[in-house]
């Protein structure tokens, strides 16, 4: 199981990566746009962050170009790139050569269907929109319990996205999602509890340990 930051703000990836479980970040064009750095200069300072994997989306609108992109951000990324994809005719396509020489992440899924095309292609993964799923699919609660059992015994793995609060992250989970990917907000949510603050102050308040408090 692996925690990643949503986001390509930098300031966030830092505090994201000082905490040290967070392992890498998921990034699209939209959240490239909302970094004050180039996407070149952004994705170089997200991989010295962190050791694990940086997702990029391409934007290329033909084969040729996605290979050109690919060939851009591995260039940056080195092994840490994982491309994302989207889940159209043309990104299957794309996946299907890409895969060959890179890891792949076939993104926007909402379909146990395209989840089962996506590792036909070679994908690596397979990443939904959780929050988006709930809201915008009839069925959309079921959608990570499907996507995990289509995928189960393949080696293509499933990675959640658009996990709005720390709740979601936990439904996403018991899924048995293994990639979780989320905002700085969640993240920092997700460890705290006023339960565990006053149980902290109550065995602090008489106690002594190997340092002064
Ligand atoms: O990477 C963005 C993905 O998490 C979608 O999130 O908030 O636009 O549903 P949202």
């Amino acid at each position: 199981m692996q925690l990643l930051l949503d986001s390509a703000v930098i300031d966030e990836a830092l505090i994201a990566a000082e905490w040290g479980w967070v392992n890498g970040a998921t990034t699209n064009p939209t959240l490239l746009a909302k970094s004050n750095l180039s996407p070149e200069k952004t994705l170089e300072k997200l991989s010295q962050c962190f050791k694990g994997p940086i997702f990029y989306q391409l934007v290329g609108k033909s084969i040729k170009s996605m290979k050109a992109e690919a060939k851009l951000a591995a260039g940056i990324l080195g092994k840490q790139l994982v491309l994302k994809i989207p889940a159209t005719e043309l990104g299957f396509r794309a996946t299907s050569q890409l895969s060959k020489k890179y890891t792949c992440a076939v993104t926007s899924v909402f379909t146990s269907s395209q989840a089962l095309v996506a590792h036909a292609s070679g994908a690596r993964y397979a990443l939904y929109y959780h929050n988006r799923a709930k809201r915008l699919l009839e069925n959309g609660h079921d959608l990570a319990n499907e996507l995990v059992q289509v995928l189960k015994q393949t080696s293509t793995i499933v990675v959640a996205a658009s996990l709005k609060t720390p709740e979601e992250v936990v439904e996403a989970r018991l899924a048995g999602v293994q990639i979780l990917s989320t905002n700085l907000k969640v993240l920092s949510k997700m460890v705290q509890h006023d339960l565990s603050e006053a149980a902290l102050k109550e065995f602090n308040r008489n106690g002594i340990g190997l340092v002064s408090q």
